[in-house]
């Protein structure tokens, strides 16, 4: 609770694993250990000790929330759906934290915060859903105080043809490939995925300046579950080859998720 440097939380198993138990809790270790390291060394970085103002867009049911509140941080979820709403209420009171939960999307984040007020917004997994990105980007900016930052976590297009690939829907892979949204058809539930590329393009049209992009989930989302069950060791050494392959410059192509820390200058 007191450590703002995000150990506590790392050694919890980072992101949203309270209730999560034995090979599952490794998974999501390996899936949520590169986000959360870099989460940590930026709290680290933004803060002189006083808890920040953190805005959560599209927080869901506040698996990044309640971790971060945990930590002592004043932590706010803009969130459109009211069941999400009710189950971060849920999840921050069996945490005993508060979080502050507002109904709404990233279009209303203008008038829900004095602008540039935010220490740290997080925009996770949000982007490939809202109708248009670069939009919402300039929202999230717009409460950012000049020194904060944007963490951005999206899904990687390229990915998603190689998971749809690995599948046994190849033509529908093709079809990720070549199209401008990143979908595999009609069919799919994603809006949208972005490429590495599109990432950076969003990040810069925004006016935030951003740090080098991320991959998260190299390894986790590709290796068989049997590789890590039931040995801890072995899902250990899971967790670090994904914090080595995060900052590959090959790798990073192959990541189910990107993730970027912009700041305001
Ligand atoms: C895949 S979930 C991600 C939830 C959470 N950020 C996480 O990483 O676990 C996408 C979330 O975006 C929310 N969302 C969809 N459209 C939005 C919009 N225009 N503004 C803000 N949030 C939105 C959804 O309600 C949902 O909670």
């Amino acid at each position: 609770m007191t450590d703002r440097s995000g150990t506590s939380a790392t050694a919890a198993g980072g992101f949203g694993t309270s209730g999560v138990t034995g090979p599952a809790r490794v998974a999501n270790a390996a899936r949520t250990a590169v986000v959360w390291d870099a989460l940590s060394q930026l709290l680290a970085r933004l803060s002189d000790g006083e808890p920040l103002e953190i805005v959560d867009a599209g927080g869901g049911t506040g698996g990044a929330a309640v971790p971060l509140a945990e930590l002592g941080h004043r932590v706010t979820v803009v969130e459109p759906s009211p069941d999400s709403l009710a189950a971060l209420e849920r999840r921050a009171a069996e945490s005993g934290v508060a979080v502050r939960g507002v109904q709404g999307e990233t279009r209303d984040l203008a008038s829900l915060f004095p602008a540039d007020s935010a220490d740290l917004v997080l925009v996770h997994n949000v982007l490939e859903y809202v109708d248009e990105p670069a939009a919402a980007l300039a929202d999230v900016a717009g409460i950012t105080r000049p020194g904060g930052a944007v963490s951005l976590l999206v899904t990687n297009a390229v990915a998603g043809a190689l998971h749809r690939a690995l599948a046994g829907h190849v033509t529908e892979a093709q079809h990720l490939l070549s199209d401008p949204d990143g979908r595999w058809g009609e069919a799919d539930p994603m809006p949208r995925r972005l490429t590495r590329q599109q990432l950076l393009d969003l990040i810069n049209h925004s006016g935030l300046t951003g740090e080098s992009v991320r991959g998260v989930r190299v390894f986790a989302d590709v290796l068989p579950g049997h590789a890590w069950e039931g040995d801890a060791q072995a899902g250990q050494h899971l967790v670090e080859l994904e914090k080595a392959a995060a900052d590959h410059p090959e790798l990073i192509g192959i990541a189910t998720q990107l993730h970027a820390v912009a700041f305001k200058s």
